[in-house]
C-alpha cells in the first residue's frame, strides 16, 4: 500500500539541527519566542487533532460546514482533471469532501511532519484508488517547489484551518506572492481565513476547558527535553492565549511560574517569574481586509463563502 505513494523528500534533512538553532536562537532574543511549526512533531500533530474536536475551537467544524455546503461550486470552479496540493497534512475530512467533489487527476499533500504526512498520504491513497497520491516532506514556509513530474498542470492550492494566520500580514502576502509563482498558470488558492470576532469566542477558542491547547503549548517545551536533551521543567511553566485586539491576534505564550533557568547544550537561559516564550501568533481577518491582502499578493478573489454566524471565511484565490 505505501508504494502507492510517491514520496518526495524536500525537506533540509537536517529538522533536529534547525530545531535546535531556532531554540537557541528564539531564546537568546529579548522577548523569547520560538516558531510555531515547532509544534508539529508526532504528539503535536495529534495534540493539534484534539484541539479540532474541542468544543470551545470553533474553526475547524465551521471551515468543514462551509466547504460541504460549497464543495460542488468550488469544482466547477476548479474544473476538472486538475493537481490539488494540500499544504499541511492530509489528514483531516476537509479534504476528502474536495477529493470527492472534485475529483482531481493527482493530489499532492506537503508537510513538515514526516510521519504524519506518509500516514495521511497513504490512507488517502488507500481510500481513492483513482487518485495519483504524492507526498512532498517540506517546510512550505520557507520553501515551495510541485516536485518534478507532479508539475505542468493546473492545481488548487488549498490551504486550510486558518494556517495562514501563523504569518503576520505582510509575511502572509509575501507567502500568497510565492504560492502563485511556485503553481502554474490558471492555478487557484482555496483557503481557509479565521474571522475578527468577539473576544470571549475567541479566547475560549484556545483556552479550552479540557487543558488540550495548554498540552499543545507546553509539547514543545518537553519536545525540548526529547530531542534536544533540554533541561527545562515543563511543570513550571503554564499556558496564556489572549487575543490582541490592535494588532487583530492571539497570542499564545508560556509563562514561567518562578525564576529558572533552560539548559540547551552549554547555553543557558533565564526566565524571570512571569517572563514569557512567545510561542504563537494567530492573525483573525474581516472579509474585506484579507480580499485586499490577497490583491496586493496578485490574486482575483474569484468567491468567499462563510457560515451563517460569520465565525470562519473560506477564500477562493485566481492567480490569473
Ligand atoms: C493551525 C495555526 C490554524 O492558530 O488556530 C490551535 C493552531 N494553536 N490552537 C490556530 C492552534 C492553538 C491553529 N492553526
Amino acid at each position: 500500500m505505501s508504494s502507492a505513494v510517491r514520496f518526495h523528500d524536500q525537506h533540509a534533512g537536517a529538522a533536529g539541527l534547525s530545531f535546535r538553532d531556532d531554540v537557541i536562537a528564539g531564546l537568546s532574543l529579548e522577548r523569547k519566542r520560538l516558531s510555531p511549526k515547532y509544534f508539529y512533531d508526532r504528539r503535536g500533530s495529534l495534540l493539534f487533532e484534539a484541539i479540532c474536536r474541542q468544543p470551545e475551537y470553533y474553526l475547524t467544524r465551521t471551515e468543514e460546514g462551509i466547504l460541504a455546503a460549497a464543495a460542488e461550486e468550488i469544482a466547477s470552479l476548479v474544473g476538472p482533471e486538475s493537481l490539488l496540493v494540500e499544504l499541511g497534512s492530509g489528514a483531516s475530512r476537509k479534504v476528502r469532501l474536495l477529493l470527492e467533489a472534485m475529483r482531481p487527476s493527482r493530489y499532492l499533500g506537503v508537510d513538515i511532519s514526516r510521519d504524519f504526512l506518509l500516514q495521511s498520504t497513504r490512507r488517502l491513497a488507500a481510500d481513492y484508488p483513482w487518485l495519483e497520491v504524492h507526498a512532498a516532506w517540506a517546510d512550505f514556509s520557507e520553501r515551495l517547489r510541485v516536485p518534478a513530474g507532479v508539475e505542468g498542470r493546473r492545481a488548487v492550492a488549498f490551504f486550510p484551518g486558518s494556517s495562514i494566520g501563523n504569518f503576520a500580514p505582510a509575511e502572509a502576502e509575501a507567502f500568497l506572492a510565492r504560492l502563485r509563482q511556485a503553481l502554474p498558470p490558471g492555478s487557484g488558492v482555496l483557503i481557509g481565513v479565521d474571522l475578527v470576532k468577539d473576544r470571549r469566542v475567541l479566547e475560549a477558542a484556545y483556552n479550552d476547558a479540557a487543558g488540550v491547547t495548554a498540552a499543545f503549548n507546553l509539547n514543545l517545551l518537553e519536545r525540548m527535553r526529547r530531542e534536544l536533551g533540554a533541561s527545562v521543567e515543563p511543570g513550571n511553566f503554564r499556558h496564556r492565549a489572549f487575543f490582541d485586539a490592535a494588532a487583530s491576534r492571539i497570542e499564545m505564550h508560556l509563562v514561567s511560574q518562578c525564576p529558572q533557568t533552560l539548559v540547551v547544550d552549554e547555553h543557558r537561559f533565564a526566565f524571570a517569574r512571569g517572563e514569557t516564550l512567545h510561542t504563537e501568533n494567530s492573525c483573525k481577518y474581516s472579509r474585506e481586509g484579507f480580499q485586499a491582502l490577497a490583491g496586493r499578493a496578485g490574486y482575483r478573489s474569484s468567491a468567499v463563502w462563510s457560515d451563517a454566524e460569520e465565525l470562519f471565511s473560506v477564500h477562493y484565490l485566481s492567480s490569473d
